[in-house]
């Protein structure tokens, strides 16, 4: 079943985001049958409200990012068992945007994939290239780096890999179909070559998905579902996406 996972970013006040969160809720409730198995990430600061509104709808509750250690001295950070703790059984980690605007390494982001599975949390890990890097024609490469230096040895009974190519984020473009489901076959043969068995991952696709575009992203072989940015902010969208396919 197809995993469609909304990621807030910074973006929702109370109000706004527990009726988001409620209106999501609604229509995942209202039509079990058509329902893909749907994640939302708000912001840290909506989390417990957000899981009060989508609670006994069947919608999971996220982070966007966890500390690599469990508690202490760390102004600021928020733990993997903190997010437990808030009712959320899902985490993003190494988002591009992260990686770029806090300088996160793959080394750290492995830290936290490993606390994250500690807290009983399943991950959802982010790879993707930058333009230059596409263009450059080391799009394979960059990812394949990637997933070597920020998952952990040991395989998780249920994880998530999410392609997001970094110039489709929040950009309108989307990766061509066929580029798509090149990557995901590569991230496929990647941890196959790595892992004694791939059963339990799901591979996501990100950037600019949309009500109108799902269908056809989703519809790649290799995709089982897609992590999406400014169309989870709406309803309506993002309903759209979540039965799409
Ligand atoms: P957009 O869907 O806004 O492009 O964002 C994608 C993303 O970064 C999801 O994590």
């Amino acid at each position: 079943m197809p995993l469609i996972v909304g990621n807030w970013k910074m973006n929702g006040l109370g109000a706004d985001g527990v009726s988001l969160a409620s209106a999501v809720a609604a229509k995942v409730k209202s039509a079990p049958a058509k329902t893909r198995e749907v994640v939302v990430c708000p912001p840290f600061t909506l989390l417990e409200r957000v899981g009060a509104a989508i609670a006994g709808s069947g919608v999971s509750l996220g982070g966007q990012d966890c500390a690599p250690k469990v508690s202490g001295a760390f102004t600021g950070d928020v733990s993997a068992p903190m997010l437990k703790d808030a009712g959320c059984s899902w985490v993003i980690l190494g988002h591009s945007e992260r990686r770029a605007g806090h300088k996160e390494s793959d080394a750290l982001v492995r830290a936290k994939v490993e606390a994250a599975e500690a807290a009983g949390l399943v991950t959802i890990a982010c790879v993707g290239e930058t333009l230059a890097e596409r263009e450059g024609g080391r799009a394979l490469d960059v990812v394949a780096g990637q997933l070597q230096g920020s998952l952990p040895d040991k395989r998780p009974e249920r994880w998530v890999v999410a392609y997001e190519p970094v110039w489709a984020i929040g950009t309108g473009k989307t990766a061509t179909s066929d580029d798509i489901r090149a990557m995901h076959a590569h991230i496929r043969s990647y941890l196959e070559r790595r892992y004694d068995r791939i059963t339990g991952v799901s591979v996501l696709y990100g950037g600019s998905v949309k009500g109108d575009n799902a269908r056809e992203i989703l519809g790649v072989s290799g995709v089982d579902g897609a992590l999406v940015g400014g169309a989870s902010l709406k309803a309506e969208e993002f309903w759209a996406i979540c039965t799409a396919r």
